[in-house]
């Protein structure tokens, strides 16, 4: 196939052009991929009744047929659309967190083509809270299937530019919407289950969700991983070009343990990056990155975790050496990020 060439538009994420937002939406509708800015991460979208385009999206990304992906809305009533038997828990679900970084996974209306729910019988559905998604999605007229704009394995992209980086010369379109506030996935709730399961953490937390059901668990797959057998093993994901090591224990002990395998590494030839969430830790001069997550006033996690990872690549680091941190209810979701990026790459120093 003729490989398209890549538009990137700057848009203004307060007040979208509308002759910008028109363009993307027309392109949407003529069957091709545009790159568009969420409240989480970028995500790389096409129409949902249109399994051409969507299959382009699996091939663009090489990601396997089998990993459905969300169909984004921008009206209440496509949930219905889109969803058979929707609940009372999923429609609570959706009044309280949306728009916002919610999935949920509902069965589905045999409407759309079965590519973009993996041939499944379920379908995740989510309205971002980004008005340049949002006007999009409103001026194509029908909900756009899709996953985050990254090469499959890669970190999430939360800038365009890290849309390019991945995907340039293989989509039409980039709408340029600067960095996404949150830089941290959609939570992926399975209401078609009971009781009903988190999929995947993500920006909200499992403490606000119990606040509407109060049921809900965390599924089985998400805890505590054990360690692969051999790395090979190990489906990336999440994971930089660049090595991971997490060094996990007591604080000091942690620290001292990276200044060492700096050392080693460096002798070995390697460029070596550091990850922390105090770049005091380290002297000055050594290529330490700071590792932020907090709460924003809505009670979403916002983390800039991909985007420190994406610079160590853009750096050409070698080696990152990530300095652990305890649990609580923001980290997990930093640290199951952290982890799976890492692979088996963890080392526990100290007691512990
Ligand atoms: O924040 C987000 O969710 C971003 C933005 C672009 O909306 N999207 C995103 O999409 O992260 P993706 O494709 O990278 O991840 C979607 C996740 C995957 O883990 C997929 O397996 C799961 O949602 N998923 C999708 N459809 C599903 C279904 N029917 N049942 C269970 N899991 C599903
Ligand atoms: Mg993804």
């Amino acid at each position: 196939m003729k490989r398209p060439t890549t538009i990137i538009y700057d848009v203004n994420k307060e007040k979208p052009q509308a002759a910008i937002i028109r363009r993307a939406a027309e392109i949407i509708r003529e069957g091709g991929l545009v790159a568009f800015p969420t409240e989480t991460v970028y995500g790389l979208g096409a129409d949902v009744y249109n399994a051409k385009a969507v299959r382009r999206v699996f091939e663009v990304k090489k990601r396997p047929l089998s990993n459905p992906l969300i169909v984004h809305i921008a009206e209440m009533k496509d949930l219905l659309k889109l969803g058979k038997n929707v609940g009372s828990d999923v429609l609570a679900l959706a009044r309280k967190f949306w728009p916002g970084p919610l999935t949920l996974v509902v069965k589905k209306n045999p409407s759309f083509p079965d590519i973009v729910t993996s041939g499944g019988d379920t379908v995740a559905i989510r309205m971002p809270d980004n008005r340049i998604a949002l006007s999009l999605i409103r001026s194509a007229g029908i909900p756009i299937a899709a996953p985050s704009a990254n090469r499959f394995g890669y970190p999430s992209p939360t800038q365009a530019i890290h849309v390019a980086a991945d995907l340039v010369g293989q989509i039409d379109l980039i709408l340029d919407g600067g960095s996404t506030e949150l830089g941290i996935e959609s939570t992926v709730v399975d209401l078609t289950v009971k009781p009903p399961l988190i999929l995947r953490q993500g920006a909200v937390s499992l403490k606000k969700i119990k606040t509407i059901i109060p049921e809900v668990q965390i599924s089985s797959a998400l805890v505590t991983q054990a360690p692969a057998r051999s790395p090979g093993l190990f489906l990336k994901h999440y994971a930089p070009e660049a090595t991971m090591l997490i060094v996990e224990g007591e604080k000091n002990d942690s620290i001292e343990r990276i200044k060492q395998l700096r050392q080693h590494y460096i002798r070995e030839g390697n460029r070596v990056g550091i990850l922390s969430t105090n770049r005091d830790n380290y002297s000055h001069g050594w290529s330490v990155r700071r590792l932020y997550f907090r709460e924003d006033s809505k009670g979403r996690v916002v983390s800039n975790l991909f985007a420190q990872l994406r610079a160590f690549d853009e750096e050409g680091v070698d080696i990152i050496l990530v300095e652990g941190f305890t649990g609580g209810h923001i980290e997990d979701v930093v640290l199951d990020r952290l982890r799976k990026a890492a692979g088996s790459n963890i080392i526990r120093v100290g007691r512990g």
